[in-house]
């Protein structure tokens, strides 16, 4: 029975909830987990992690707690990732590009002009494929337990760029994954992996030209101050994920599990609503500090960029993923 209960997965757990819910918390032993992210405070991701910790620990009478530590203060997603690993760590949050190196499925994200519509990319995270998706890195010690949408990542730089041809000869900082590096060389620019945190330094002492995020991240990491540029060309859209060790999941009881699921359900659910709010509302903040949105055109872009998708098919790991996302409804 403990057996067989060790092996459910995420979805099987969430399916159960009235048989699971009937354990009682009083009998529940007190735990601490820990999650590092390398989020400010501010983003809506971090937000969304926050609420969770606080229903954990309400759901469980103040029996589990997860301390929360943010802002890249334990390394960047490769880093947590390995702390995952080994034990040391029992959440993270990754996007799914710092996850292709564990689990060729996730580059799919990667891959520019993927998603029809945004209604497309939320089927698939929040839907079956997404699921499957999730349980990719396994073998590899940790899962991911929910999906959190990240809008669509165009180009910031200190000039503007409205065609691949402005591109030539750029330094364009990127989450080094083969798809990302293609994609920039593509482009006619030279990608540069940079971590997370170094990047407002790389642009202000002028080692990288540019780089590639969505709105909120452009300008809670201030890098709106020191690369005025952003070019709409909204070449991928790459969610966030929420990443737990296999090693923390198997120690935990079903009670446990059933209370972090409920929690991290509910987190997706909180960050969906405000993302879009949000995106508004650094838009506004980054125009306050100066930037200027620059309108491509993104036919060349995708022109340039179509390479790519050769790749993928040719490819019989990565097709198998391009085929499912293809099937899922844009409605
Ligand atoms: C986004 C994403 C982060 C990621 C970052 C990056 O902001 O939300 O998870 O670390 O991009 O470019 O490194």
């Amino acid at each position: 029975m403990t057996f067989k209960l060790k092996t459910l997965t995420a979805s099987m757990l969430l399916a159960a909830p009235l048989a699971l819910a009937s354990f009682s918390s009083m009998a529940m032993d007190k735990i601490t987990l820990k999650l590092a992210h390398n989020l400010d405070n501010s983003h809506v991701v971090a937000k969304a992690l926050d609420a969770m910790a606080k229903e954990i620990s309400t759901a469980s009478d103040g029996k589990m707690k997860l301390r929360i530590y943010p802002g890249g203060q334990m390394g960047g997603p490769r880093e947590t990732i390995e702390l995952l690993q080994n034990g040391a760590l029992d959440f993270t949050k990754a996007s799914a590009s710092e996850m292709e190196p564990f689990a060729p499925a996730f580059s799919i994200f990667s891959l520019p002009y993927l998603f029809k519509n945004a209604k497309q990319f939320d089927n698939v995270i929040h839907g079956p494929v997404g699921e499957e998706l999730m349980q990719q890195t396994k073998e590899k010690g940790f899962v991911s337990i929910a999906a959190y949408e990240a809008g669509t990542r165009s180009f910031y730089a200190k000039k503007e760029i409205k065609t691949p041809a402005d591109m030539k000869g750029l330094k364009i900082r990127v989450v080094a994954t083969p798809t990302t590096l293609k994609l920039i060389e593509l482009l006619g620019a030279s990608p540069t992996p940079i971590p997370f945190g170094e990047v407002y330094t790389a642009l202000q002492q002028g080692v990288i030209d540019g780089a590639e995020n969505n709105e909120p991240s452009y300008v809670q990491t201030r890098h709106v101050e020191v690369a005025k540029f952003y070019s709409e060309d909204q070449h991928t859209a790459v969610p966030d994920y929420l990443v737990v060790s296999t090693k923390a999941w198997d120690k935990l009881s079903d009670e446990q599990r059933q209370i972090i699921m409920t929690a991290a359900k509910h987190s997706e659910e909180y960050e969906a609503k405000l993302w879009n709010e949000q995106v508004e509302q650094s838009r506004k903040d980054a125009i306050a500090a100066g930037a200027k949105f620059v309108q491509v055109d993104k036919e060349a872009f995708r022109e340039a960029l179509k390479p790519l998708y050769a790749d993928f098919q040719n490819d019989p790991e990565r097709s198998v993923w391009l085929k499912k996302i293809e099937a899922v409804s844009d409605q």
